[in-house]
């Protein structure tokens, strides 16, 4: 007989995220009067705009807070299809967009919507590590891309052929990468565009939570604007990284492929679990969208230089080498050189996990050890840079330090 509570199969598979756990870790450390250098959070330093929470405000005091429709008020819908238009080129209307609980839902969701029981999903590796127990819910089976700093961790058109057979369901694409930092060209995405086109039963799932925050000239191209990929990307977007709304949870897909299929099944999964996102929180989508483009560009060009900076601090530390990060808020230095060496505090350095871990109680810098992002992960460490100069002064000072100690 079981423990009535023994846990599912499903659950007892799920790990937690590792990102979260280094995050509240940090956050009970300095709290603890700890002095510590954080670059393991995934979220920007800085507040919401302002004219995003007088929107939220306001409704709250106008009294727009009961139910909201599932997939978001007719405004919060029209104003996400009018910025995939202008800004991403993607042919949508308001009916092919849901609003969700965060980025991060919205991945889960539409998984849930494509994926049978035993369907493959190609996963690019190293990737964010949320992705592969969200396959494993949906019953997917996960097969990894894996590509390495040489090619800026990005697949190439080849290894994505080779990946291809009849199992395959979908492949979730994320540029710019968490982890990585860094972004596909435009001709990148082309070449992938080219290679997916001949194989019409595989699904897009285009995680573009970065999309905004990109430090190169070259405009960003989203697969789902390119008419023979139109029909089957779920594009995925959400307002936490750009306009610094991490707590907010809004999330948002659009699909406007199969007359919309994919969005009206998100929509009847959705309203048999959560319902909306919080109904008071719609009207802040089109403030945020419409009217926090200052703020949202002074942010990105922060990042910009804060990425130059860490980038240029990193490259000093010798044998450690780090792809220039050209998206997103993340470095991902590869550590491996240190592998087989002991630190001052005596602790064996054999894995990233070693790494992080004598780095957080020996020289009290937090990084994500790269274990959970697969791949080549294992030989990196991912560093965020949504944290103050003189943190990434301070922090890469110490763990250059650190470094130097190392028998
Ligand atoms: C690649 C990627 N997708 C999605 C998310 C989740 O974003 P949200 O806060 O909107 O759930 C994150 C957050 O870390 C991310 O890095």
């Amino acid at each position: 007989m079981t423990n009535a509570m023994e846990l599912s199969q499903r659950a007892q598979g799920v790990p937690a995220s590792p990102t979260l756990a280094i995050t509240a870790r940090v956050k009970e450390l300095k709290a603890a009067g700890e002095d510590i250098i954080g670059f393991g959070a995934g979220e920007p330093d800085f507040g919401t705009p302002e004219v995003i929470c007088d929107a939220a405000v306001e409704s709250i005091r106008s009294g727009q807070t009961r139910y909201a429709p599932t997939p978001g008020t007719p405004e919060a819908r029209e104003a996400i299809a009018r910025k995939l238009r202008d800004q991403n080129g993607i042919a949508c209307e308001a009916t092919d967009i849901i609003i969700n609980n965060g980025a991060k839902f919205t991945v889960y969701l539409a998984l849930q919507a494509l994926v049978n029981t035993g369907q493959t999903v190609l996963l690019p590796t190293p990737a964010w590590v949320s992705y592969k127990p969200m396959i494993q819910l949906a019953g997917g089976v996960v097969r990894e891309i894996p590509a390495g700093p040489d090619s800026d961790f990005k697949m190439t058109p080849e290894q994505l052929e080779a990946a291809i057979d009849s199992d395959v369901r979908a492949i979730i694409l994320n540029s710019p990468s968490n982890p990585c930092g860094t972004t596909y060209s435009g001709a990148e995405i082309r070449e992938l565009a080219e290679v997916l086109s001949r194989y019409p039963h595989v699904a897009v799932i285009a995680d573009e939570i970065y999309e905004q925050l990109t430090y190169e000239d070259e405009p960003y191209l989203s697969i789902g604007s390119l008419p023979e990929m139109a029909d089957r990307t779920v594009t995925i977007n959400g307002l936490s990284k750009t306009f610094a709304m991490t707590g907010w949870r809004i999330g948002y897909a659009c699909a406007p492929g199969d007359g919309g299929s994919v969005i009206k099944a998100m929509t009847r999964m959705q309203s048999q679990m959560t319902s909306s996102i919080t109904s008071f929180l719609m009207s802040s989508i089109p403030a945020a969208l419409e009217r926090a483009g200052g703020e949202v560009q002074q942010m990105r060009q922060t990042f910009a230089e804060r990425a130059e900076l860490i980038h240029g601090l990193i490259k000093s530390w010798g044998e450690v080498t780090c792809p220039r990060p050209t998206g997103a808020f993340y470095v991902f230095p590869d550590i491996s050189c240190t592998f087989g060496r002991t630190s001052a505090g005596g602790v064996a350095i054999n894995s990233a996990m070693d790494f992080a871990g004598a780095l957080l109680d020996e020289a009290g810098v937090a990084v994500v050890p790269g274990e959970g992002f697969l791949g080549c992960g294992v030989n990196h460490v991912r560093m965020s840079f949504a944290c103050s100069e003189d943190d990434i002064r301070e922090g890469c000072r110490r763990i250059q330090d650190w470094l130097a100690k190392l028998a």
